[in-house]
């Protein structure tokens, strides 16, 4: 055979090292190969959160669950962040693949990037329904009589922004155009958009945007919301060990401040008995105003309930730097408070508020 035509034939009478040439050649494509993944120029190796969930670790683990437990688990996208990643969400009820009439309840995490606790308790939750069900009677009942939807991170560019780049990242990762990026999902939603506690300045940390809902992430959080309208919410946020409720943007109390303090004391009360943690029941405002917000929306166009959950810690020091081992006590403490939620949802059945 003529080897300028074939020049690969020679793999197949390849002796090893036989010219110093070859040799070279390995050793240099050796090199070549741990050199690319070792120098920790941060280009080569996945993003890493020790035991947190990264971006690329919750869409893997998110569509691992739904082939696990394809009876009762499905991945679906709710929309695109603004650097074009998959909103993931999980749907977790008897016959999922079905529309049913049934309650549904809506769990959200990582509006704020930096946060990461909020994306790991949802997306624990999710992996403790779906192991439980079937031989945990609460469990079974909860998923075969509600609809039960979990996104647990609405703000991916963000996250991965915080990841890789800037630890204390807030915002998600918009170009406002003037040098300066991101808007504060949190103070991107409708229900009076613009008021106190919010910014108009592109470069704050809580800059609301240019319009009500002119992010992707909230679009596509409302569209979802009312395309799937809950019976109650839970939004996770950290820190500061707070069970929050609306209005955000006043001190006033809202015509369901009754109904919403007495559940935002039933789920601190649950959460305290699981490792006696206090979280502090309060209406939203009294944290401080902000306006736009996820529970504010919810309460003032949809009559839904919803909660935000200031995770661990309790104060600045860690912040929102909690320590890795405090993901699974924090989980722990909350799941209760969520099955309470869920069972008080269906429970109401399609009563309106
Ligand atoms: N820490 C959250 C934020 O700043 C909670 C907001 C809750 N709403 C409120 N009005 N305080 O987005
Ligand atoms: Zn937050």
């Amino acid at each position: 055979m003529n080897r300028a035509k074939f020049p690969f034939q020679t793999m197949l009478e390849y002796k090893p090292f036989s010219t110093g040439l070859q040799l070279a050649a390995l050793l240099l494509a050796f090199f070549l190969v741990f050199n690319g993944s070792c120098d920790g120029d941060g280009n080569d190796n996945p993003p890493d959160a020790g035991l947190y969930h990264t971006y690329a670790e919750l869409d893997n683990d998110l569509h691992a669950l739904a082939t696990t437990h394809p009876q009762i688990a499905q991945v679906s996208s709710i929309g695109k962040s603004v650097e074009g990643r998959e909103l993931w969400a999980i749907k977790i009820s008897d016959n999922v693949n079905a529309q049913e009439n049934e309650t549904e309840v809506v769990f959200l995490g990582g509006h704020h990037a930096r946060e990461w606790i909020s994306i790991d308790v949802p997306y624990l939750i999710a992996q403790h329904l779906l192991d439980e069900y079937g031989s945990n009677p609460q469990i079974t009942a909860l998923v075969d009589n509600a609809e039960i939807w979990i996104v647990p991170m609405v703000n991916p560019d963000g996250h991965q922004y915080s990841v890789t780049a800037q630890r204390l990242w807030r915002k998600n990762r918009r170009n406002n155009g003037d040098g300066t990026f991101g808007v504060d999902l949190n103070r991107n939603y409708s229900y009076q958009w613009g008021g106190p506690g919010s910014s108009g300045d592109t470069y704050s940390e809580i800059y609301r945007g240019p319009s009500a809902f002119s992010e992707p992430e909230t679009q596509a959080v409302r569209d979802f919301l009312q395309a799937h309208p809950p019976r109650a919410l839970i939004s996770y946020h950290s820190f500061s060990q707070l069970v929050l409720y609306p209005w955000g943007y006043t001190n006033n109390a809202s015509p369901q401040h009754g109904l919403l303090d007495s559940l935002a004391v039933a789920i601190a009360n649950r959460i305290r008995d699981v490792h006696g943690q206090t979280y502090i029941p309060e209406q939203a405002s009294d944290l401080y105003l902000a306006s736009g917000d996820t529970g504010d929306w919810l309460l003032g166009v949809l009559s839904v309930p919803g909660f935000t959950i200031e995770l661990r810690p309790r104060s600045s020091v860690p912040g929102f730097e909690l320590p890795e081992n405090q993901i699974q006590p924090t989980f722990e403490e909350n799941l209760p408070a969520a099955l309470f939620l869920m069972e008080w949802a269906i429970a109401q059945g399609n009563v309106t508020l």
